[in-house]
């Protein structure tokens, strides 16, 4: 038998509890800084996410040859609907379109920023969308969408159609707001393959 003295250090069983307490501790504290990172990273008005005042302004989608991705790049002033916007109007507009979304529960058939389902088309970049035509018709033709998807149905070959869910203008608008500004998202090319409305 082994007597306890002849074991070495790292083979210990006090080592390796002290060990598991030590990793445990630090991963925690990796774990905290790393969602203070996040956090800061997914906040409007940092780096990739724009702060809300960019659906004021144009949102080109161009592609980086560096990066071998596209990427949105924010241009001169075009604001949505003919509007300019103040930082608080733009945050309450873009709010009112996110809790409609959330209630309307679009997710059940589209993704937004790679969560929901497929089957309707991703959202994320759906302001840049070449289906809208041009870019001067596309706010009018986005707004007779969603307040009448049914009879404005494009369909894209798929045969689906997407259901009147019943939307006040106020709220298609502020859909409206807040896919202009969900596009203008540096989401590191996501989704992949997809083609731009010109510009
Ligand atoms: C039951 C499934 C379903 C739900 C729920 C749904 N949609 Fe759709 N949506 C579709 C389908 C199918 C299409 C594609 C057909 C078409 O364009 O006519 C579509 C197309 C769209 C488009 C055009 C996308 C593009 O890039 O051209 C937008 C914008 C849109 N939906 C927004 C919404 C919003 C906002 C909601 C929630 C308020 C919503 N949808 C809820 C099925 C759905």
């Amino acid at each position: 038998m082994i007597k306890k003295d002849e074991i070495i250090w790292w083979a210990s069983e006090n080592f390796w509890k002290k060990s598991a307490i030590f990793v445990t501790g630090l991963m925690t504290l990796v774990l905290v800084l790393l969602t203070f990172d996040t956090v800061n990273k997914i906040t409007a008005g940092s780096k990739r996410v724009p702060a809300y005042t960019v659906i004021n302004n144009q949102i080109d989608y161009k592609y980086n040859k560096t990066r071998n991705m596209f990427e949105p790049v924010i241009g001169s002033e075009s604001p949505l609907f003919g509007n300019m916007l103040t930082a608080e109007e733009a945050e309450g507009l873009i709010n009112l379109g996110k809790l409609t979304i959330q209630a309307k529960n679009c997710m059940n058939c589209h993704t937004l920023l790679g969560n929901g389902a497929y089957y309707a088309p991703d959202l994320t970049k759906a302001w840049l969308d070449p289906g809208w035509g041009a870019k001067s018709v596309r706010e009018t033709l986005m707004l007779n969408f969603l307040m009448d998807p049914e009879n404005n149905a494009r369909t894209f070959g798929t045969n689906r159609k997407m259901p009147n869910l019943g939307l006040t203008e106020a709220e298609a608008k502020s859909i409206i707001a807040y896919l202009k500004w969900m596009s203008s998202i540096d989401t590191n090319g996501f989704p992949t393959n997809f083609k731009t409305i010109k510009q």
